[in-house]
């Protein structure tokens, strides 16, 4: 298993975002933020709503698809479900999107504002099962934090 050490991460974000009001800044840097510090990954980034449907934001990574409806997918399923969701095998998820035919293990967490999904972050893996509590923990702090600046 892969530890990370999400204090170190949660930390850098709240001061990378302290004082910075603009969403789309906010998000290239957090993509850029765990692209650099989470190992074993290969696709990390940002999904937001707009038009009832999930479009491509920052990320980091090989070219993605755009556009997303809510139900499809596995962050689709997220948004649908307000809530996490983390897949440790991609290939045996009903509607996954391959964008990168390298993953097979996935984490999507929904991003909030005033109460309402407003998208999601979305991490790919080309391990199997690379995802574990703690990383769920740590990602779910993450986004907490950028809420606070969205
Ligand atoms: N696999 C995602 C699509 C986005 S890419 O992973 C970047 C999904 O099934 O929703």
């Amino acid at each position: 298993m892969i530890k990370t050490d999400y204090k170190e991460i949660n930390e850098t974000l709240k001061a990378i975002v302290k004082d910075v009001p603009y969403t789309m800044t906010n998000l290239a840097n957090a993509s850029a933020l765990l692209n650099e510090k989470l190992e074993g990954i290969n696709w990390v980034g940002f999904y937001t709503i707009k038009d009832d449907q999930l479009v491509l934001g920052p990320f980091q990574g090989k070219v993605a698809c755009t556009m997303i409806k809510f139900g499809r997918g596995v962050c689709g399923t997220s948004v649908a479900k307000d809530s996490t969701l983390v897949v440790p095998n991609v290939h045996e998820f009903d509607g996954h999107i391959a964008c990168d035919s390298a993953s097979n293990s996935e984490i999507v967490i929904p991003i909030h504002r005033k109460g309402r999904v407003l998208g999601v972050l979305d991490i790919d893996s080309p391990m199997l099962d690379r995802f574990s509590e703690e990383d769920k923990k740590g990602l779910e702090e993450f986004v907490r934090i950028l809420e606070t600046v969205l």
